[in-house]
């Protein structure tokens, strides 16, 4: 595990930018596993500044998101792919059927979890996964749990997640109670991994993450098995990291 600390939240989105785009510019078609939240924000926006001054070129990447939520149309504004739509594809030259993102509306969740999996190996798997991590350790929606998660999946959101994300809805009861999420043996499956990781309110559960026990209590803590892991956090998420 690489792990990198950046002064700044922005300093670290540029030093993760640089990791997605070094991997374009290596493999045009690469296959990126991209995630949502406020941490890839900067992230994105780096990427589309170094699009706009013509430094990197989307034209034959391919997208797989790791979740969304279940009950959300692609057009609700907090939808993930909205996100995505709003924050990266729609300002780079992407081709948007090249962009993958789980069908929250299909009507039957397990058949779209298996269809996922077979996606993305028919894109030959991920060449590199970008991951947040949630308060509690999630990544993707995967929760902490008894066991790891294996494939994509559908789950019911813990009150600490659904609490995390209800400052995006009006109201509490609005948000979702379910997601589509890649499984911990799909992220797992990535050839390399990004997780980004800043602000002092991730302070502990990035300690934890990255230097406590491999448990599925701490979902992210499986990211330690992985051969080709960068972390790379702001000073002030790594404070406690020694
Ligand atoms: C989003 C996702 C989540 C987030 C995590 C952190 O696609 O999979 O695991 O990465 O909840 O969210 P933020 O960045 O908003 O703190």
């Amino acid at each position: 595990m690489k792990i990198i600390v950046e002064k700044t939240y922005e300093r670290m989105c540029r030093m993760a930018a640089n990791i997605l785009s070094a991997q374009i510019i290596l493999k045009a078609d690469s296959v990126l596993g991209l995630a949502t939240g406020s941490t890839p924000c900067g992230i994105y926006k780096q990427l589309i500044d170094w699009y706009n001054k013509g430094d990197v070129d989307f034209s034959k990447v391919r997208t797989v998101n790791l979740d969304e939520y279940v009950g959300l149309a692609p057009e609700h504004d907090q939808s993930y792919r909205y996100y995505m739509d709003q924050n990266l594809f729609d300002h780079v030259n992407i081709d948007k059927a090249n962009t993958h993102v789980p069908n929250g509306l299909a009507k039957d969740a397990q058949a779209e979890c298996l269809r996922y999996d077979k996606l993305i190996q028919s894109l030959g798997g991920t060449d590199v996964q970008l991951l947040g991590i949630g308060l509690n350790g999630h990544i993707g929606f995967n929760e902490p749990s008894d066991v790891f998660d294996t494939g994509t999946h559908c789950v019911d959101l813990t009150e600490s997640t659904i609490e995390a994300n209800s400052r995006f809805f009006e109201r509490e009861e609005d948000v979702p109670r379910q997601a589509i999420t890649m499984g911990i043996k799909t992220i797992m499956q990535a050839k390399k991994i990004v997780l980004a990781i800043n602000g002092e309110k991730k302070r502990e559960i990035a300690k934890n993450a990255l230097y406590g026990p491999v448990t599925p209590l701490c979902p992210a803590s499986v990211l330690q098995l992985h051969p080709d892991v960068t972390v790379v956090l702001d000073e002030a998420a790594a404070g406690l990291l020694g």
